[in-house]
């Protein structure tokens, strides 16, 4: 290996500042998950305001846990990952300053513009079109800053974590622009370029593979970098990594139609989508039982690694959502799930149990080392936060399950002369107990998203800066 000193340093502050904003969005976006999943429990929540009312929260709910907490993490961790695994400095500050508040800039917009109803209707893809020209600013720079970077690399090969990366920033490039056309009207106000059944399949082509690019490529490439270095492992199988790229990224992009079963859409196409969406579970398996395998011969560091727990824990959500998932995609199956809470409990599996966890990780594993300090502040309030963070999603999918299942089954049964058997409130009313139980789940996670905080604030007012410049310095060429 050889040893030569590089004179610079890798850009850490805007990877600071990523990871800082993850805690805090997360705390803000989890929070108001707590809120909208009380106000399904306690109607009055709604205090019977427009701006307060489930109907804007719920959206912003999904912008700040999936754009502001998902999205910085991901900036974050792969600013990090290109600029170690190129062995060089990202190839602009300057360029890397404008995504870190251009991003910020996008999140504030969100913050105001829906709860006061501004909304172009499209799940998650509300912001109306000055936010969504912003955001696509943003990713293009975020695109030029990442790729630029990879191309003056050090290093001759490209890791694996980096085509993940990569790919996760191509493709959200294109669904945002090709799903946000669209005819503005007025300031706030704008409608879609596409009407009818067109409008639906590119929405859910745009939803589908903002699921599988944005909240899991994004975060498998996450997984590939952070796995191996917390388990201080080589990958399991960098063979395997390869195809497990190729084939997740020709796959994901048919699915979407299992998002419009038995609907206008041509039942050919419905089709399509669950088949491909079967054929999907081979490759996400694939990339899990990597993950997964990167432990042989460190299994016993999960008994006193409690950030090793999150990652190798969300590897498992990632598992049985990305089952999950290719079950529900089946038609019949889709007859039942689809509406309930079934696909609430699915969405927070793999929200939850794969992203958060992931990202909660990565961050642990990153603070330390951004800040000049060997550890984090303190390993048990990791160990605690672990524990409310798994006990937390698993009562939140428990409960969704029990829900959906008994939504599903009460909606379809009928009387022999051919009526509905249970009136909707009925099954509402059968849904309450579940409701509970799934604020409850949420409050558990979210309150360790609180002890992050001040654990991550204690480690960062220990920091000497000195310590966190030398941290900074790019040491050895050919090690990551
Ligand atoms: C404390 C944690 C959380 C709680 C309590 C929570 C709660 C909720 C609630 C109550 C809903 C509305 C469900 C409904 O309409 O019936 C929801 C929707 C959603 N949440 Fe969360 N959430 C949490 C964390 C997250 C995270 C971390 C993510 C993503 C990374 C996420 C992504 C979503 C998505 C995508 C939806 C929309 C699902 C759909 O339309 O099918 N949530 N959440
Ligand atoms: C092989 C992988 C996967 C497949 C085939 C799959 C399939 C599905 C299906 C069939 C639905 C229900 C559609 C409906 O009835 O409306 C769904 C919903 C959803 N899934 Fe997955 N899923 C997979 C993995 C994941 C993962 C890992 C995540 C999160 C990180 C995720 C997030 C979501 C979200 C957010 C929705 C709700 C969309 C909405 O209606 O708003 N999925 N998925």
């Amino acid at each position: 290996m050889s040893t030569a000193i590089s004179p610079t340093a890798y850009n850490y502050k805007v990877v600071r500042q990523f990871a800082i904003m993850t805690v805090v969005w997360g705390i803000l976006g989890m929070g108001l998950g707590v809120f909208i999943a009380s106000q399904l429990v306690w109607p009055e929540l709604n205090f019977g305001l427009p701006w307060t009312s489930f109907g804007r929260l719920r959206p912003l709910h999904t912008n700040l846990v999936i754009f502001a907490f998902g999205g910085c993490a991901l900036f974050a961790t792969s600013y990090y990952v290109v600029q170690r695994t190129c062995q060089t400095r990202l190839i602009s500050d300057s360029l890397a300053a404008f995504t870190f508040w251009g991003w910020q800039a996008v999140i504030v917009g969100a913050i105001i513009t829906l709860p006061l109803g501004y909304t172009t209707t499209k799940e998650y893809a509300e912001l109306e079109w000055p936010l969504a020209i912003l955001l696509a600013i943003v990713w293009v720079t975020y695109g030029l800053v990442f790729f630029g970077t990879i191309t003056k690399r050090k290093t001759k090969h490209i890791y694996v974590g980096n085509w993940f990366y990569g790919a996760f920033i191509v493709v959200t490039a294109m669904l945002h622009i090709v799903n946000h056309m669209s005819l503005p009207v007025s300031l706030f106000k704008s409608y879609s370029a596409y009407s009818g059944a067109t409008d639906a399949m590119i929405q859910w082509w745009y939803g589908h593979n903002a699921v599988g690019f944005f909240l899991t490529t994004g975060f498998l490439g996450m997984m590939y970098y952070f796995v191996p270095k917390q388990a201080e492992r080589p990958i399991y199988s960098y063979r395997l990594s390869i195809v497990h790229f190729w084939a997740l990224i020709t796959l994901y992009i048919w699915a979407g139609p299992h998002h419009l079963h038995y609907t206008a859409l041509p039942d050919w196409a419905q089709s399509l989508g669950m088949a491909m969406s079967i054929i999907l579970l081979a490759p996400s398996w694939g990339g899990m039982i990597n993950g997964m395998m990167t432990l042989s011969g460190a299994w016993h560091k999960l008994r006193t690694d409690p950030i090793l727990r999150f990652l190798v824990v969300s590897l498992a959500f990632y598992g049985m959502s990305t089952f999950e998932g290719p079950m529900m995609a089946i038609k019949t199956v889709n007859s039942l799930s689809h509406y309930t809470d079934w696909t609430i409990g699915h969405v927070h599996a793999g929200a939850l149990g794969w992203v958060a966890m992931i990202s909660i990780g990565a961050i642990y594993h990153m603070i330390p080392k951004l800040f000049g300090r060997a550890q984090m502040h303190s390993t048990g309030l990791i160990n605690a936060h672990f524990w409310l963070a798994t006990i937390g999603t698993v009562l939140y999918i428990a409960s969704m399950w029990v829900n959906g299942i008994t939504q599903g089954l009460m909606w379809r049964a009928i009387n022999d002369d051919g009526t509905l058997t249970y009136s909707f409130v009925e099954a509402l009313q059968a849904s309450h107990p579940g409701f509970i139980v799934r604020a409850l789940g949420g409050a558990f996670f979210a309150s360790g998203m609180l002890l992050m905080a001040y654990n991550v604030y204690r480690t960062v007012r220990a920091s000497d800066p000195v310590e966190a410049e030398a941290a900074a310095k790019i040491a050895v060429v050919g090690a990551h």
